[in-house]
């Protein structure tokens, strides 16, 4: 129970690798308010919350509307009373093309949840969690975010600049007891992976020969690193990326 009494926010959490660590995070004590578009799975995980009898809302919120941002924070100040800790997660791969082949439409539609939406829901995180005397900011970014990947620029682009901008928000409150550090998961089996490889073997099984461990990852495998980050045993940790990837990128 490392979070009883703590209150803690995940974008995006109504399914996936957000889902997982909301899920985690409120076994382990945390009150928690997820947010996503979808109310029905925003429902669904709350249900399955309330099952483990853990304590936790569905704020419906677009990550890349600044008035939803403010919302989000603001309802979950209402309802529980304090904000301790964020998981911003929110994000799209959007299409996959070449370069040459990239619309601009794509790219905005992919900065504007990736990107704009990790600044915006910082922008109102801070201020939240600095009143509640210091917290944790953990941005779910990615492999993509350190490597290049062939037809992937743009999806790659917006996960570099999660990673950029967990570093500048982190110095700019270290000293106010506020720690902002980002996860990079490996491929890990989401909706994300079945969008992304379909039901398409070959394509399955070249993502998997990517990772020296042999296999994909698990949801419950980043929620783990997510809650080691904002827990306090990771009090001296700020403005850093933890690659949480089976050895992806120590190749
Ligand atoms: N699955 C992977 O292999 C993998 C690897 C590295 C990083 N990630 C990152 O993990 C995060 C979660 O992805 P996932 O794998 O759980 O897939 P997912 O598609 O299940 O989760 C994405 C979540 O973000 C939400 N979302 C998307 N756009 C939103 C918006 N505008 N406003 C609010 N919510 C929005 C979705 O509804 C969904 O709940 C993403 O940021 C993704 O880039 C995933």
């Amino acid at each position: 129970m490392r979070f009883k009494g703590k209150v803690v926010l995940v974008t995006g959490g109504t399914t996936g690798i957000g889902r997982e660590t909301a899920i985690l995070l409120a076994r382990q004590g945390a009150r928690v308010a997820i947010t996503g578009r979808r109310e029905a799975q925003g429902a669904e995980t709350v249900a399955l919350i309330e099952k483990a009898d853990g304590e936790a809302i569905f704020i419906k919120a677009n990550a890349e509307n600044e008035s939803d941002c403010r919302r989000m924070v603001d309802e979950t100040i209402s309802r529980f009373g304090r904000l301790d800790a964020a998981f911003n997660n929110a994000g799209i791969e959007g299409d996959f093309a070449p370069v040459e082949q990239q619309e601009a439409e794509n790219f905005h539609r992919v900065m504007n949840i990736n990107v704009l939406g990790v600044l915006l829901s910082m922008k109102y995180q801070i201020p939240a969690i600095r009143r509640s005397g210091g917290g944790a900011i953990v941005n779910n970014a990615s492999v993509a975010g350190t490597i290049g990947m062939p037809t992937g620029s743009v999806y790659i682009a917006s996960k570099h600049a999660v990673i950029g901008l967990t570093k500048s928000a982190a110095l700019e409150v270290a000293r106010e007891n506020i720690r902002i550090n980002s996860v990079s998961p490996g491929a890990i089996q989401t909706d994300m992976w079945d969008r992304f490889t379909g039901s398409d073997a070959t394509k399955q099984e070249y993502m998997i020969g990517l990772h020296p461990v042999g296999r994909a990852g698990k949801p419950s495998e980043i929620a783990d690193a997510v809650a080691f980050l904002c827990s306090d045993e990771a009090t001296f940790i700020t403005g850093t990326n933890l690659q949480v990837d089976g050895g992806f990128t120590a190749q």
